[in-house]
């Protein structure tokens, strides 16, 4: 066998879940042949896709001994910058920013996605990059769940669009809805910053990040690799939430992040036969954190179960709700777009 027809072969070896071939991503470092023996040293960084490839490999070229290794790619350029100084690695967008909460199940992603098209609707250029890369969850929220990943042909990652906004997420890069997502923190921060870095967002007047739940990783980098115009917080009206989101304040005060302001999700009930409000996980709290840690009021919003149904059935509340509706997430985004 010679080199140019082993490489013929391995152009039909695609990475899993991709449509691009080992050789479209330029991942085979070496290739050897020795009569019977091929060796073939993989650059990449992925353990697991590694494993899979390996025994793909092995199988097309059954007829040989086969060797394959894995060299490590170096990760990717991630000079960890400080917060005082963060790196600019998304300088195609005007305004960064991070929709983030202490707190888990609070509406984050909720109110990433329906802001997001609140600002498009506004006029603006938006793209929405959903960090949380162990949750995705935007994909579905903007009814691109069977999208797959695509590329430019100048080897940029292409975004998804739907509803007037642009996005990316880890949940088009894998092949079904519940497929594991284990990554060591070090390769999820990676393809953070490829999405940051390799994504074809062109010229953006809000980039929004939809942040995992937490005070962790993931805050930091961003904090650190893109220039923050500001943090949204989100939170729920009781008290867990409220100290959970307070110890989120905190810290992006410490790093030097300004906060946009405090949204008081999942407020009230209002009852759909009576239109009784139920004050179901408190009175105020988020009011009084915004005014004890001095950061805007942006706004409440109800506990409603068209606002469940829509995100959940990738039919945003902020296109296909009632006026009402549609009037919460729409008031924030002016207020935002104000506040610059
Ligand atoms: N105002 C609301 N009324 C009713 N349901 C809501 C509201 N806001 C969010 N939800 C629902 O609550 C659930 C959690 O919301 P979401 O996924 O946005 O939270 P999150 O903070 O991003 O969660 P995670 O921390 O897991 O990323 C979803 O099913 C969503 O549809
Ligand atoms: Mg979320």
């Amino acid at each position: 066998m010679t080199k140019q027809q082993l490489t013929d072969l391995l152009n039909s070896v695609k990475y899993p879940n991709l449509d691009k071939s080992i050789v479209d991503l330029k991942l085979i470092d070496d290739v050897k042949i020795d009569g019977k023996r091929i060796f073939i040293t993989l650059h990449m960084q992925n353990e697991e896709a590694f494993s899979y490839l390996q025994s793909t490999i092995k199988d097309l070229l059954k007829d040989f001994t086969v060797e394959v290794s894995l060299k490590a790619l170096q990760k990717k350029d991630i000079k960890y910058g400080s917060t005082q100084k963060p790196n600019n690695r998304a300088s195609y967008a005007k305004k960064v920013i991070a929709v983030t909460s202490g707190k888990g199940g609070v509406g984050k992603s909720t109110v990433s996605t329906n802001l997001s098209i609140a600002l498009a609707q506004e006029g603006f250029k938006v793209g929405l990059l959903d960090a949380d890369v162990y949750g995705p969850d935007i994909p579905r929220m903007l009814n691109v769940v069977g999208e797959k990943l695509r590329w430019s042909s100048d080897d940029k990652i292409l975004p998804t669009e739907n509803y007037g906004i642009k996005s990316i997420s880890v949940g088009i890069t894998t092949p079904s809805h519940d497929t594991p997502l284990v990554w060591r923190s070090s390769v999820a921060i990676s393809a953070l910053i490829q999405f940051l870095e390799d994504v074809k967002w062109k010229e953006l007047d809000f980039l929004i990040i939809d942040m995992p739940p937490g005070t962790g990783d993931v805050q930091l980098t961003m904090a650190q690799e893109v220039n923050l115009a500001g943090a949204v917080i989100v939170t729920t009206p009781q008290q867990v939430s409220i100290d959970d989101v307070s110890r989120a304040i905190m810290m992006f005060k410490e790093i030097n992040v300004p906060i946009l302001g405090l949204i008081e999700n999942m407020s009230y009930f209002v009852a759909p036969d009576t239109k009784a409000i139920y004050e179901i996980f408190g009175k105020g709290l988020g009011e009084q954190t915004s005014i004890y840690y001095k950061i805007p009021f942006l706004g409440k919003i109800p506990l409603l179960m068209d606002i469940r149904e829509g995100s959940d059935s990738g039919k945003p509340p902020v296109v296909f709700g009632d006026e009402s509706v549609k009037g919460y997430y729409k008031e924030i985004a002016k207020k935002i777009v104000k506040s610059f």
